[in-house]
């Protein structure tokens, strides 16, 4: 038994805080939750006339996250919405259409941005899109995260300060899993 979760950040920079969020979050699993991230930087700019014949990382994608329990997506703000590298990715998997790896599958949103709303308006809009997709998405908590000195400390983990918070939401997620899961 045991759980994957196909972890998928919205943010292909280098030195993403959303992916040090990602990593920090698989540090903070339950043991029997694996944590997963999906490759989307090398995806091709979604064009539905390949749709009979996808490109091998649409293939690799759409089984990664058949073959996961769960997804949780790490993103970050860009202008007031979701960066286009992420719905490009959702986009793919979601066709063609009958065909989407995403219904029913549970996920989590969260994120980090150096403004001090922290993503917010960003994962309304893509609560707005998993909806849609039929993704059970998990209400409360919610998780906005700011980038400052200290969220990670120099393992990489979440540092003191957000510690408890950010543990709390993915011990909520995973319930969330073990609930919609059977
Ligand atoms: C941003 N940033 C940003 N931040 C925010 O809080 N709200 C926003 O709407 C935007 N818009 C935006 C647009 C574009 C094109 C860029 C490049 C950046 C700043 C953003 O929070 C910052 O670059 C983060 O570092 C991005 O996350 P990663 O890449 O560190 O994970």
């Amino acid at each position: 038994s045991g759980f994957q979760i196909g972890v998928i950040v919205g943010s292909l920079r280098r030195d993403s805080f959303n992916r040090q969020l990602a990593n920090a979050l698989g540090k903070l699993a339950s043991r029997d939750f694996t944590f997963k991230q999906l490759e989307i930087g090398d995806l091709p700019l979604y064009n539905q006339d390949d749709d009979a014949d996808p490109a091998p990382q649409v293939h690799r994608l759409k089984t990664e996250i058949q073959a996961s329990q769960g997804l949780i997506f790490v993103t970050a703000e860009y202008n007031r919405s979701i960066p286009g590298v992420l719905k490009n990715a959702i986009d793919h998997a979601s066709r063609p259409y009958g065909k989407s790896a995403w219904a029913g599958k549970p996920a989590g949103v969260i994120g980090v941005s150096v403004g001090a709303i922290g993503t917010s308006l960003a994962q309304q809009h893509l609560r707005n899109i998993l909806a849609y997709l039929d993704m059970p998405t998990l209400g409360q908590p919610e998780a906005f995260l700011q980038a400052k000195e200290g969220l990670f400390d120099k393992d990489g983990a979440i540092g003191a300060d957000s510690r408890e918070f950010v543990q709390k939401w993915l011990s909520a997620y995973e319930a969330w899993v073990r609930r919609h899961v059977s």
